[in-house]
């Protein structure tokens, strides 16, 4: 695990810089960096034996040239179809990226990341396990300590058992009315929500609980001044081009 100290930056790429390259592939993460990104964000899904993978949907149709689901196919077999072609001719060749992969590629760039954990339905302990033990062995030392987020709070109540030194942020698309409940249930440092749903008021609360607010997903440039203006902490965006520190 890294000894570095997690320190988060205003700006923290979305699936790597999804709006300049294929979300959450190598190249994705790489692009972020070029643009002056220091964090990025993926979402980590678990194929059909227990390969952890950078993936966001449950099926591969969107984002690759097959089509199926995730938690029916294997690593080699999701490893055969194009993960860049869909986005841009000029991706032509991209691969799905493993866990283990992009690990290295963070170290490799210098990057810091918030890991997602993205179950698919009925795999949420598996894939927090899963992602657990990758991080206790794999993340790179010369790397500051991930932030570990879900939805799913299974997946976080995990995170939270074993691996508790690691932060890890509860994700929310609108904040139910019980967030400060499971927040401190799971112990989170954080919370990750939705530009859509963020308010004033629930700022003030986050604040007065000692929880810096992070959100997804800001590509208006005006917008995130605004957002950096009211004390969000953090924002996930698209286009680390657009948007600078
Ligand atoms: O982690 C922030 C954001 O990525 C959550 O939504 O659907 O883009 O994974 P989604
Ligand atoms: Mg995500």
């Amino acid at each position: 695990m890294a000894q570095v100290e997690t320190e988060l930056p205003f700006v923290i790429g979305h699936r790597g810089a999804a709006g300049l390259a294929p979300e959450n592939t190598l190249t994705s993460i790489i692009r972020a960096k070029k643009e002056g990104a220091t964090w990025v964000e993926f979402d980590v899904m678990l194929a059909r034996y227990g390969e952890a993978i950078l993936f966001h949907d449950e099926t591969i149709d969107r984002t690759t040239n097959g089509s199926g689901a995730v938690a029916d196919l294997s690593l080699s077999e999701l490893r055969k179809f194009d993960a860049g072609l869909w986005f841009d001719p000029a991706f032509l060749g991209e691969r799905i990226p493993t866990f283990v992969e992009a690990m290295v590629t963070l170290a490799q760039q210098g990057l810091g990341a918030n890991v997602e954990i993205k179950p698919t339905k009925g795999a949420e302990r598996e894939t927090a396990t899963a992602v657990a033990r990758l991080i206790k062995s794999d993340w790179p030392s010369n790397t500051a300590a991930p932030v570990i987020s879900s939805f799913s709070e299974d997946a976080i109540a995990v995170v939270h058992q074993e691996i508790p030194e690691v932060p890890r942020a509860m994700l929310f698309w609108k904040l139910p009315t019980d967030w400060r409940e499971i927040v401190s249930r799971y112990e989170c440092d954080a919370i990750h929500m939705s530009d859509r749903h963020l308010t004033l008021s629930l700022l003030a609360d986050a604040a007065a609980m000692g929880l810096p607010v992070r959100v997804y997903t800001v590509n208006d440039p005006e917008r995130a001044r605004a957002l950096r203006d009211m004390g969000v902490q953090s924002i996930f965006t698209d286009r680390p081009d657009l948007i600078k520190d």
